[in-house]
């Protein structure tokens, strides 16, 4: 064929349709021992596929979907939580329930929207009876979350709750000892806050309570947001 017709064949709609080429099971590491290197993915959407195949720990045996994440994947802002409930099981989406409800009143609340956050998890797949994720499935989980920190590139990390502090920069304190300090992780600010479900069964909005602490740190994300869009607006342009 000559090299014309080749490249015209790639505007014939049966050629657009063909199936991408099926993954390899058995070049899946199924295993938490093999690493994934970064770059792995091209999207999303190729990690996904990869998610809902994955058995590098025991949460692959029970879930029903893997839940990858939700929002702008260009977004300046990452948001990790612990790991996926019933609801984020059922549909492969994170913070879709109560919890989510809250997280997204809160993000509101700051005037931000799922245009300006990604949403994840440490791990992907749900953990039995929503008990938290042991160390071992966090590690075993972490080179997805690395994937899409690549791929996302933050600026900033909102990281709710203590599994997403200890599953990601590995500082094991309680969150109600480092909530509210930036902290400097790879070139990132990341942001440890309460997380949504613990709001929900603390109610109290009186000063110093678990909600008034969370809206200071809100305040403080929203405003380290501004001063970097700021700044990059005002950097001089790449031609
Ligand atoms: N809690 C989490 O930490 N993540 C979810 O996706 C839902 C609830």
């Amino acid at each position: 064929m000559a090299p014309d017709d080749h490249q015209m064949d790639l505007f014939n709609s049966a050629a657009v349709t063909q199936p991408s080429e099926p993954v390899e099971p058995e070049l899946i590491p199924t295993s938490a021992r093999v690493p994934v290197p970064p770059g792995t993915y091209a999207s999303m959407e190729k990690m996904s596929e990869h998610c809902n195949r994955c058995h590098r720990c025991g949460l692959g045996a029970t879930r029903i979907k893997a839940v990858v994440g939700r929002g702008n994947p260009q977004a300046k802002i990452l948001i990790v939580g612990e790991g996926p409930g019933q609801n984020e099981d059922e549909t492969g989406l994170p913070f879709v329930g109560k919890a989510g409800q809250l997280l997204d009143k809160i993000l509101e609340s700051v005037g931000l929207s799922d245009a300006d956050v990604f949403i994840g998890n440490i791990v992907k797949c749900r953990p039995p009876d929503n008990r938290t994720p042991t160390q071992e499935e966090m590690d075993a989980c972490r080179p997805y979350l690395l994937e899409q920190i690549r791929m996302v590139d933050p600026g900033i990390i909102l990281l709710t709750g203590a599994s997403a502090v200890k599953g990601l920069v590995g500082d094991k304190r309680g969150i109600t000892k480092i909530r509210g300090e930036w902290i400097e992780w790879e070139g990132r600010l990341c942001m440890p806050v309460f997380h949504p479900a613990y709001l929900l069964r603390n109610q109290s909005r009186d000063k110093g309570s678990p909600k008034w602490l969370m809206w200071q740190d809100m305040k403080s994300v929203r405003a380290k947001l501004d001063e970097l869009r700021a700044e990059s607006e005002s950097a001089p342009q790449k031609i």
